[in-house]
């Protein structure tokens, strides 16, 4: 008796897959520890690691597959082959040159740009309908010539920008005031790099402005001193890493599974990410982070954050400076 055809039921295309699956490209530190962690949370039920080194890839994601069973259900699957990424949710671009010790991010800039220039048309043809997340750096330039040369709309494609700076911030924050870092609400603006900035004025610890924060017993107080301190070491925290075991990883790729939960759960979790800003605080024209609404359909809104005379002037010179480094790579 002839077997009957087996036909797919419609939802069961993958196009109506109603399992989400992220991409993550590059399978180096970053990559691979954040194609871990998503596991890990259960960020998304299917997995792709993309790497043109394919014996590394491979060699990857067979390790992670031989964890599944210690972590919540998920598939994993690496490859060379960027169809891989096919009809990816979200896409995280981790790819790109290291930073070196001593070296700035901004120096990655001619390197990591030609790369995404390569490979971000092979993953459009595959995803075109995916959410963009550049994480390499430069990653403020990166995703500003990556939505210039994706011709994809500011909310589809955005940036990793200082979500990672941000909780450097609260943990510092949380470890001088000793309370819980999840009671900690503060943010580090502009390039997420050295002309970063921490928003004071805005942050809270448990609802009491941070600025009106009385040492509770036994620790010292938040003084502007201790404040600028905490700003420096969130700024020169990525030096002293890489100087000390050659790269970061797993801080990067926590808050690249925290933006991956934001869109593919629809969170609308307010993020700050590095996104086209379009007159905001009079700075147009270039990407950098501000804390924006993020969910299913990618970034949707800025918040219009009361910042201090200081905080405008720092995120204006933030901006120029970015904007310096995109003329002169010609982005
Ligand atoms: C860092 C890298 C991801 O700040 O830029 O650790």
């Amino acid at each position: 008796m002839s077997q009957p055809e087996t036909t797919r039921a419609p939802d069961e295309t993958p196009r109506a897959r109603k399992t989400t699956k992220v991409a993550v490209v590059g399978a180096g530190a970053v990559g691979s520890t954040m194609a871990y962690a998503a596991l890990m949370r259960g960020s998304a039920r299917h997995v792709a690691l993309y790497d043109i080194n394919r014996a590394k890839v491979e060699a990857e994601a067979l390790d992670l597959s031989h964890g599944i069973q210690f972590m919540p259900m998920a598939e994993v699957v690496g490859s060379d082959d960027v169809a891989v990424c096919a009809d990816a949710d979200i896409i995280m671009v981790t790819a790109g040159a290291k930073q070196k010790p001593g070296q700035t991010r901004l120096d990655l800039a001619e390197a990591t740009i030609s790369l995404v220039s390569k490979i971000l048309p092979e993953l459009l043809a595959v995803a075109p309908d995916a959410t963009y997340v550049m994480v390499t750096n430069p990653v403020d330039i990166v995703t500003y010539a990556a939505l210039k040369i994706s011709g994809l709309p500011p909310t589809q494609l955005f940036g990793s920008g200082t979500v990672l700076d941000s909780s450097r911030l609260r943990f510092l924050i949380a470890q001088h005031c000793g309370v819980a870092v999840q009671n900690v609400h503060a943010y580090m603006a502009g390039e997420h790099g050295d002309s970063e900035i921490p928003l004071w004025s805005s942050a809270t610890i448990g609802g009491v402005p941070l600025l009106e924060w009385d040492a509770i017993e036994g620790r010292a107080p938040l003084t502007a001193e201790v404040r600028d301190q905490i700003a420096h070491e969130v700024i020169n925290s990525a030096y002293r890493i890489i100087e000390g075991k050659g790269a970061t990883n797993y801080a990067v790729a926590l808050a690249g599974s925290r933006i991956i939960e934001a869109v593919l759960n629809d969170e609308h979790r307010v993020l700050p990410v590095s996104t086209l800003l379009d007159d905001y605080y009079g700075i147009s024209d270039i990407c950098l982070s501000v804390p924006s609404i993020v969910g299913r359909h990618g970034v949707t809104d800025r918040l219009q954050v009361p910042l201090s005379p200081v905080e405008i002037r720092g995120l204006q010179h933030s901006a120029a400076s970015l904007k310096e480094v995109a003329r002169r790579f010609g982005v």
